[in-house]
């Protein structure tokens, strides 16, 4: 039997994604085990969720900067996962910028959900900036991590109308519920090999 697909989850918030990513799972519809869920933030939802379903779950503090991991933490960090084994890295409202040698240790094997259609709107408050913007249609993205903030290959996006009568929080609703459906699909692909990399463009093949 090939040995099981392995997941290491990042976030440092409530924790919704993955809990999407982890009931796939459970529907059988990934083939894949959560090794470890890991956050910067002690009290933050996504560990509650890991501990509920008796995953391994740790926090492990970020250090003395406020946006990316120190040295120290990011060496705790990258030793956690390795620990734990995973394939692939999957960033589910991680809050800091990952840099170079975390990167290295993983790299092709990072990927991160963000509420817009990149490349349009990148960094904090996405569904804000579309809708300030007046866009139309938005929506999510899944994408490989690199060095740049949000800006790898896109693997998989889902639209979402922005309605005249939205505020901020009605449309980061909505961007949210799709990205419940969005990140499993494209977490599953990954796990099945069924996504390859060509340069900045993403090809989804059947297996
Ligand atoms: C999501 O909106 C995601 O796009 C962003 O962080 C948020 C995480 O939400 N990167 P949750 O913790 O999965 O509920």
């Amino acid at each position: 039997m090939n040995k099981p697909f392995r997941l290491g989850v990042l976030g440092s918030g409530k924790g919704s994604n993955f809990t999407a990513i982890a009931d796939a799972i459970d529907a059988g519809k990934i083939s894949a085990q959560v090794g470890v869920v890991l956050s910067d933030v002690e009290g933050a939802g996504i560990l509650a969720h890991a501990r509920d379903r008796e995953m391994a779950a740790q926090f492990i503090p970020p250090g003395k900067f406020r946006t990316k991991l120190d040295e120290e933490a990011e060496r705790n960090y990258v030793a956690a996962l390795q620990a734990a084994r995973v394939d692939l890295i999957v960033l589910a409202g991680f809050m800091r910028v990952l840099k170079g040698d975390f990167l290295r240790a993983f790299e092709g094997r990072i990927v991160n959900i963000h509420p817009s259609l990149l490349p349009s709107f990148p960094g904090l408050e996405a569904w804000k900036q579309a809708l300030d913007h007046g866009v139309k249609v938005t929506g999510c993205t899944v994408h490989f991590v690199d060095a740049g903030v949000d800006a790898g290959p896109i693997i998989g996006q889902q639209t979402v109308p922005v309605l005249d009568n939205d505020t901020p929080e009605s449309l980061h609703q909505r961007i949210h519920a799709a990205e419940h459906e969005l990140y499993p699909k494209c977490v599953g692909a990954i796990a099945r090999g069924e996504i390859s990399v060509a340069g900045r463009r993403v090809v989804w093949r059947k297996n």
